[in-house]
């Protein structure tokens, strides 16, 4: 044994003889298991039960004072507030954390976690939260400008002055929070800028931005291109595919032609019956592809700045490609949307995770677009009700995410009594969901009256999951979700955790088709401080001739089964 391994050896048992912990990080971090990452508070893992609240519901203390009891009734365990920097820095380099402080405060006396979302350079593509110093002084911090030369409004990328302004202000409010919260851990993860991008052109055609536009693509960028290949999106591979996988050369003639100047966004260029054909293509990639090369790189600078000060999670979020609006300009251009994530991953090391703001009908392909190549799925905007308990389900069993958290709290929350319903659920079950993520032990489906069936396999069965209309004798209401959830862990050979509502499970051998599969105990239940608790025992009726498990229609609940098989 080397002589620093017996010293580890020697303090180790010294503090654990004394009855001391080995010190541990104990600051929020992410943390592997498996194909999972996990967010990691206080030692353990831990699943983000949250909402948003509204944009300005964060600048007044007396404003949020109400809101707590209906936050906590809602069965969140973390809230994501905004900090804005015109707040923060009213004046150049004299900060005030007092909004912050009371934040944690009221935060912490409701028992609640926060994520601090970062209001800097940009929010929704545009810029309106820098301090009235940086609005007023655009000689000293430029706007981007469009294909008529008019300035947007909007700090362009390429400025270190825009730049080193947004991460001074963003590493002060990091030290502050080292300073207040390095202990307590109020604070899990940071969101950097909202929803970045170019609006209203598919790129900033500032005179700085053409010049760059037209030198070949930076060669650090190129090798990573180069040697990464093998690993990368399908779209970002296909547009550069389609010019020859060039490695040196312009922007346009390694991806592709820009946005010609006759075409107008949001104009009639692009009919109705396109728009629905394009959303899921790359349109002026070369456009799209630079700026997410400028806003990643930007945006690094920003959080590396932060995160010497205090190293805790951060992702960046995406407004995404929308049907109605596909093409780059009609939604913010080089933000981290899938098609640029390789992109992202290269310009912004500092970003632990891309994150999709999710509220387009196309849910569980948007999460499969956001776990390929491991980027961690965080959801810091969807949608609350009915659809958004069972997208928390889907996300957290299927995208083993790191949290969910449906948009504007101050509107739904303490009366959404479906998302309520569903976080006390998914919080009591957490612990089990936690320990199997990443393992290949779980997964989930969304179900809806068209898309009323999917079949899958784990473990060892194939499991048919199908939305299930209850039988008059057996309705608790008559009213259908408009989306489910299904949620499944494989517990043992012939074990299964179930839970769903209004879904029907059937299983047949994966392993030998000649066996039929019958269900051999079925019993309903609740997870207390992470210990089951067995309910009613189902069975007749309720198991359909022990070939299928249902579950209730009026709200999740949670089944233990026990297969056997018979010939
Ligand atoms: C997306 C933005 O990121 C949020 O800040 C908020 O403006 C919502 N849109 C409003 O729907």
């Amino acid at each position: 044994m080397k002589n620093s391994t017996q010293l580890v050896c020697l303090t180790a048992c010294l503090l654990a003889w004394q009855g001391i912990a080995a010190p541990v990080n104990t600051i929020p971090h992410l943390e592997k298991q498996g194909t999972a990452t996990q967010l990691v508070v206080d030692g353990k893992p831990f699943m983000a039960l949250s909402a948003e609240l509204n944009n300005s519901s964060a600048s007044s203390l007396e404003y949020m004072k109400p809101l707590w009891p209906k936050l906590v009734a809602t069965h969140l365990n973390t809230v994501l507030a905004t900090v804005s920097w015109e707040l923060i820095e009213p004046q150049e380099g004299k900060f005030d954390f007092r909004l912050v402080d009371g934040l944690l405060q009221q935060a912490r006396a409701n028992d609640l976690h926060l994520v601090l979302l970062w209001f800097g350079s940009w929010k929704n593509g545009r810029s309106t939260y820098q301090p009235l110093w940086v609005k007023d002084h655009q000689e000293h911090f430029p706007l981007a400008c469009n294909s008529d030369g008019k300035s947007l409004p909007i700090l362009t990328t390429f400025s270190d002055a825009n730049r080193d302004a947004d991460a001074r202000a963003f590493a002060a409010l990091m030290r502050h929070l080292r300073e207040v919260d390095g202990r307590k851990h109020t604070v899990l993860m940071i969101q950097v800028e909202n929803e970045v991008g170019t609006l209203d052109d598919s790129r900033d055609r500032s005179p700085a931005a053409n010049e760059a536009f037209v030198r070949p693509v930076p060669g650090d960028l190129m090798d990573h291109l180069v040697q990464h290949k093998d690993t990368f999106a399908p779209e970002l591979l296909k547009a550069w595919a389609t010019n020859g996988f060039k490695t040196s050369g312009t922007w346009e003639e390694v991806f592709g032609p820009g946005k010609p100047a006759s075409v107008q966004l949001y104009g009639p260029d692009l009919t109705d019956d396109k728009k629905d054909i394009y959303w899921r293509q790359l349109n002026w990639a070369s456009d799209e592809f630079f700026m997410a090369w400028r806003y990643s790189m930007y945006v690094n600078k920003v959080a590396a700045a932060g995160k010497a000060e205090y190293d805790i999670p951060m992702y960046v979020n995406s407004w995404l490609q929308q049907p109605g609006c596909p093409r780059p300009g009609e939604y913010p251009s080089g933000g981290p949307v899938p098609q640029v994530h390789d992109i992202w991953r290269f310009g912004a090391p500092a970003m632990d995770i891309l994150s999709p703001d999710l509220y387009i009908p196309q849910f569980a392909e948007t999460c499969a677009r956001y776990t390929r190549n491991g980027n961690p799925l965080f959801i810091p905007e969807s949608e609350a009700g009915v659809r958004g308990a069972a997208n928390a389900i889907y996300a957290f069993g299927a995208g083993n995410a790191i949290g969910f958290s449906p948009f504007g709290a101050d509107r739904f929350a303490g009366s959404d009594m479906e998302l309520a319903r569903a976080y006390d659920f998914l919080s009591s079950v957490s612990p089990l969901i936690l320990a199997n993520q990443g393992k290949g032990t779980m997964t989930a489906v969304l179900l809806d009256a068209t898309n009323a069936t999917q079949t899958f396999q784990l473990g060892n069965y194939k499991i048919e999951a199908k939305f299930w209309v209850a039988p008059p004798w057996m309705k608790a209401t008559n009213a259908l979700p408009e989306r489910i959830a299904g949620l499944f862990i494989a517990t043992g050979p012939d074990d299964y955790i179930v839970m769903g509502r209004n879904l029907a499970v059937y299983f047949t051998s994966a392993t030998n088709e000649n066996e039929s599969v019958g269900v051999g105990m079925d019993e309903e239940g609740v997870y207390e401080n992470g210990r089951w608790v067995p309910g009613r025992r189902l069975n007749g009726d309720e198991v359909y001739e022990w070939r299928a498990l249902h579950f209730r229609s009026d709200r999740y609940s949670i089944q233990h089964v026990k297969l056997y098989r018979y010939r």
